[in-house]
């Protein structure tokens, strides 16, 4: 790989097995576990993920587009792969043609298999039950039921619906709680097809295990094997405020270089606008990374990055291609040579042990840690690493 900025994403494929198994071995009577690996897998890079989580035993794999699937089917994964978005006519044909699963939401998106499939085809229905984007209506339930009952093409192998608040799926009568009450109820109109049933995101996932731990047998989660989509968490971060439900790891460190070093007097200032100005006379270092690759603009002189065993602050006006760190603090009468090309860590561990989440950095650009990975430009290459990336043979 040419890699002549030391720029990159370093991914723990280790990590992604790890929270795998531990989401396995939570939950070990589920009759079906979908990682979600859309968005180029959270932004790790979607073939080596998912080839990962294949070998790990994932069965199905999620997407949004079918232009994932596609990628992930051309990098020889050989798992279902879930395609949630919709499609149109030319979007059925190369479902059926990959042997990718649709997730069918409308009644066009049903009719054009129909027509298109030449040999049976397995679908799951999504049912909109709050959240109010995709998906059939409850009242539509019977009506499906009675169309796909003994279709000749059609196989519902799976229905399901996708919570707006996983996050409250821990309350009796929250609205997770009503969403997955109603999707009870069309399970039952379907119950002579026996299909799957998946609804649970990583919130409602970890919520389920604390509502386990409690023991409750009114509550809804506790009721019925729920089927699991877990994203977020297959990275490593667990999206409740109750932090040890599970032992995730984060498989995502972002990584740079102070490749420069400048020398600022009292006075002077850093970056476009000349939003900092030095307090004293002080070193500052240039790191090649900017908003371009995703690290967004709104943490100029917000955000502290890792460096030579250091938390120090990004200062000034974060760039396209750069930011500036104020490293005065963390050189302590260093030879600034040795110093040259030192490693930056802007989310993740550092060898020395120190950590700054992704999550972190999602509180200071006012965002979510999803929006933080899935950022992660296009241009900083993805560096696989750990046991498992030697096995699959995706090691740099
Ligand atoms: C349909 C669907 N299922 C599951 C997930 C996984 O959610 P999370 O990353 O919160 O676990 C998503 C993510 O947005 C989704 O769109």
């Amino acid at each position: 790989m040419d890699m002549f900025r030391r720029t990159f994403a370093e991914v723990n494929l280790d990590h992604v097995a790890h929270n795998f198994e531990v989401l396995k071995a939570a939950f070990p009577n589920t009759s079906f576990l979908c990682p979600m690996v859309k968005a180029n897998a959270y932004g790790h890079g979607d073939v080596a993920i998912a080839l990962c989580l294949q070998q790990a035993g994932a069965r199905h794999l999620g997407v949004c587009l079918i232009e994932e699937a596609l990628l992930l089917r051309r990098g020889g994964v050989t798992a279902n792969i879930l395609v949630f978005r919709g499609f149109d006519r030319e979007g059925a044909e190369q479902l059926l043609a990959n042997n990718l699963t649709p997730v069918v939401s409308t009644w066009d998106q049903l009719e054009a298999l129909e027509e298109m499939a030449k040999t049976p085809v397995k679908i799951h229905l999504k049912f909109n039950t709050g959240m109010n984007r995709l998906g059939f209506s409850i009242e539509e339930a019977e009506k499906l039921f009675d169309k796909c009952w003994r279709h000749p093409k059609i196989q519902v192998e799976g229905v399901l619906t996708h919570l707006f608040n996983g996050e409250d799926a821990d309350e009796l009568d929250g609205d997770s709680a009503d969403q997955l009450g109603k999707l009870l109820r069309i399970l039952l109109v379907f119950k002579p097809l026996n299909p799957l049933n998946h609804s649970l995101n990583s919130a409602g996932i970890l919520n389920a295990l604390i509502v386990r731990e409690q023991k409750n047998p009114q509550h809804i989660l506790n009721q019925v094997q729920w089927g699991l989509r877990p994203g977020l968490m297959v990275y490593g971060f667990n999206p409740l405020k109750r932090q040890d439900i599970l032992p995730l790891k984060p498989v995502m460190t972002l990584k740079s270089v102070a490749s420069t070093y400048r020398m600022l007097k009292v006075g002077e200032v850093v970056s476009y606008g000349g939003t900092w100005k030095a307090k004293r006379d002080s070193v500052v270092a240039i790191v090649p990374i900017g908003y371009a690759d995703g690290y967004h603009r709104i943490l100029s002189n917000k955000a502290e990055v890792l460096f030579n065993g250091y938390k120090v602050p990004v200062v000034g006006t974060i760039c396209m291609d750069f930011l500036m760190v104020d490293v005065t603090d963390a050189i302590h009468g260093c030879d600034l040579n040795d110093l040259r090309d030192k490693e930056i860590i802007l989310f993740g561990k550092s060898d020395q042990g120190q950590f700054i989440s992704a999550e972190e950095l999602a509180h200071r650009a006012q965002t979510i840690t999803w929006e933080i990975l899935t950022s992660v430009g296009e241009r900083v290459p993805r560096v696989y690493v750990g046991d498992w990336a030697k096995r699959l043979g995706v090691a740099n």
